[in-house]
């Protein structure tokens, strides 16, 4: 149960982690015989990532991009396995990876160099990261044997490495590009010695050919969905984040009065409008034009003008009784972010991990009011 205060306080962004858990039983339905790094890099993607850790522990292990994310995962006392995504850089960061048990992503010659130069205490388990038509990170396929050769004679590597690789364009299912990046990744491995870690949300959900030995599920677990064309309700997820505020003032505009910075909507007849306390300052992303649905009342009514620092204006006609203190809904539940996302020329992810300090977050555990209480 939370405290009062943070049932009263706005904006706030309620974090559903019954969702969360629901999310993740959908990834294993998915990809059933794959073991689990749920991805909770970016703050948990924006939403605590202690709190979101805390909650995985049946994934089978927790991934995050850098090795200060994974030490504060283990200063919070979390000892799942955790795999570091972008592995490390400098020679401190491998000391604290080996003296917290880390498995790193090795995407770099760089990288294996500076393994067989540092003396560590213990061996390291790791994961050669292949490019197999990203071009981000990675070795080139013709590369890996030379390096897998290279790291059997290691003594700071425990046993096998296993072999990953990162899709590029899943989301999009018409396009060949991801089967390929399967395929190539697995034909490093004829004699199926490795362990192999392919799909991410949009490859567990369309290409069963990525639903390898471990899968990396991220943004499927927030319930937002990876799928250009499928929302995630047909997917089967359910949001965990809902960010939440009140309106703080009610106005009543004439016809023909400019709103907001720029002025850029006019009033087109006598209206009441909304004031509610959220803006790009909180992470509401500033590109969400006019027309972006918020949820008052359980209905869609358009925000107007420019989003400015602290408050969003919405057009209020469509809910007549809405006053002052009332809760607006800016995503979550009826209202996803995906949708909100797509108005502001972006992505779920982009929104997610935007949302700034200054929103408080409320961890639900259990069955627990959604909604702002209407102030007494
Ligand atoms: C290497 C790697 N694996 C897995 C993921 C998870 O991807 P998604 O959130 O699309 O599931 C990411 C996210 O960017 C990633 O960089």
């Amino acid at each position: 149960m939370h405290d009062v205060e943070a049932i009263r306080v706005y904006p706030r962004a309620l974090i559903d982690h019954s969702a969360l858990r629901h999310n993740l039983a959908v990834v294993r339905r998915h990809a059933p015989v794959s073991r689990v790094w749920a991805v909770i890099k970016a703050n948990g993607y924006g939403h605590g990532m202690v709190q979101i850790g805390s909650s995985l522990q049946s994934a089978d292990g927790l991934a995050v991009a850098r090795v200060e994310e994974a030490l504060r995962l283990r200063r919070a006392g979390i000892c799942a396995p955790i795999l570091v995504l972008e592995g490390f850089l400098l020679g401190h960061e491998l000391a604290a990876a080996c003296e917290h048990r880390l498995e790193l992503a090795l995407h770099e010659p760089g990288q294996v160099s500076l393994l067989e130069q540092t003396a560590l205490a213990r061996p390291l388990r790791v994961w050669i990261k292949v490019d197999t038509g990203m071009h981000r990170l990675g070795f080139d396929p013709r590369e890996v044997q030379a390096v897998l050769e290279r790291l059997a004679g290691n003594p700071r590597v425990d046993g096998l490495p296993g072999l990953m690789t990162h899709l590029a364009n899943a989301d999009d299912t018409r396009d060949g590009l991801a089967q390929l990046q399967c395929e190539r990744l697995r034909a490093l491995d004829p004699a199926a010695r490795y362990s192999l870690s392919i799909g991410n949300s949009a490859g567990i959900l369309a290409f069963p050919a990525s639903r390898m030995h471990w899968v990396r599920p991220g943004i499927m677990l927030y319930g937002a969905s990876p799928l250009a064309g499928k929302t995630a309700a047909e997917l089967g997820l359910r949001p965990v984040m809902s960010l939440q505020t009140r309106l703080v003032a009610v106005r009543f505009l004439r016809r023909g009065e400019a709103i907001g910075y720029g002025g850029t909507y006019v009033c087109p007849e006598d209206m009441k409008v909304g004031v509610a306390a959220v803006g790009y300052g909180d992470g509401y992303p500033r590109h969400a034009p006019t027309g972006t649905p918020v949820l008052i009342k359980g209905k869609r009514v358009p925000l107007v003008g420019r989003v400015s620092m602290d408050m969003i204006s919405i057009d209020l006609r469509a809910v007549p009784d809405a006053a002052m203190g009332d809760p607006v809904t800016l995503w979550g539940q009826d209202l996803p972010v995906d949708e909100i996302a797509e108005r502001a020329g972006t992505i779920s992810y982009e929104l997610l991990c935007h949302i700034t300090a200054r929103v408080r977050k409320v961890h639900m555990h259990a069955a627990e009011p959604q909604t702002l209480a209407t102030p007494a």
